[in-house]
């Protein structure tokens, strides 16, 4: 499901040079994404980015071809909302803008966590990103699951019960283990996971490679580890031969593990935007790659700040 122009490197490439994935089979994205979380704060405690700064920060990647953005209506600092900002920033959408958004959990205005939702507060929060985004249907919606939820059967159907009523075009698990991956399998179709995933964080490479064999989209969440780019001596030498950055090489090593993979980095700051949509253009090759697979040893020490 993938169509890759694959040049060299040309980092004054945008996003369209990661090339295509049909999302669900049918829903075209460039495989070089952006995750919304950044946008209102650096963290879930702030400190505030500025809003005109984040909404500048959009409109500029979807001048760079990005058309696949991530968020969630839990993403938010004080009254600055990721979604708001998106809206503002970007409505009315263009045509191919794919907006994917996550359901599981809630937030309090002050900011702390509620109990995963129920099924009726999951349908209450699919019409809080439909209102909040100004849409009349969502086009890709996880269940984002926590730590100490057990299975998640009756919230999935509730999500297929409203893509079948035509609110959702396509379904992800976010945070999902295997088996939680699986029982959503029964109920629905899932087209996307979004799981942690990185050079430092691999240990869900099991459903990366399951995603690659099945066609299902594999979205990484905390691509740099959680914790801005990851400054490793690989990383940094791999980069210095291709007169790149390590964060562009981190992105490009996402792209090349699986030809599911949609990686989709989070930043609101324009220059870290335009050096990781010019990571589209730049092509690891197999000294590079076997370099990297070394960091494997480093895979349990990541220290991401951003909750998982
Ligand atoms: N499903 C889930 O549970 C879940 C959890 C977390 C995130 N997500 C999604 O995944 C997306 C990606 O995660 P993330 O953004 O939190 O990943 P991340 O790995 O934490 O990367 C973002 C951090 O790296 C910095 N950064 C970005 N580009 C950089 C560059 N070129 N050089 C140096 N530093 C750079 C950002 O700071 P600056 O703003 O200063 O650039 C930010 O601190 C999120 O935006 C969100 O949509 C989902």
């Amino acid at each position: 499901m993938t169509t890759t122009e694959q040049t060299s490197k040309d980092l004054s490439a945008g996003a369209g040079a990661a090339g295509q994935y049909l999302i669900g089979g049918e829903l075209p994205v460039h495989r070089m994404g952006f995750g919304a979380m950044r946008l209102p704060a650096a963290h879930w405690d702030g400190p505030a980015h500025d809003p005109d700064r984040s909404i500048a920060v959009l409109r500029r990647a979807v001048e760079l071809g990005v058309n696949h953005i991530d968020t969630a209506s839990f993403y938010f600092y004080e009254d600055i909302a990721a979604n708001d900002l998106i809206r503002k920033a970007l409505h009315p959408y263009p045509d191919d803008l794919v907006i994917a958004t996550k359901v599981g959990p809630g937030r309090f205005p002050d900011g702390s966590w509620t109990d995963p939702a129920d099924p009726a507060e999951l349908r209450a929060a699919v019409h809080r990103n439909l209102r909040e985004l100004g849409r009349d249907h969502l086009d890709l919606v996880y269940l984002r699951f926590l730590r100490t939820d057990g299975p998640g059967e009756d919230r999935f159907a509730t999500l297929a019960a409203l893509r079948d009523e035509g609110l959702i075009r396509h379904l992800g698990v976010s945070s999902a283990t295997p088996e939680q991956f699986a029982e959503a399998q029964e109920i629905a179709p899932v087209a996307a996971v979004q799981n942690r995933y990185s050079p430092l964080t691999r240990e869900h490479a099991e459903l990366v490679g399951l995603c690659a064999a099945r066609d299902i989209a594999y979205v990484p969440y905390f691509p740099f580890g959680g914790a801005g780019a990851p400054e490793l001596t690989a990383l940094r030498r791999v980069a210095d031969r291709h007169g790149a950055t390590p964060a562009q090489v981190t992105l490009a090593w996402l792209l090349a593990v699986s030809p599911t993979m949609l990686t989709i980095p989070g930043t609101s700051s324009p220059a870290h935007l335009e050096e990781n949509v010019a990571a589209a253009g730049l092509r690891l090759d197999d000294v590079d790659l076997a370099e990297l697979t070394e960091l494997t040893e480093l895979t349990e020490h990541a220290t991401p700040t951003g909750r998982a």
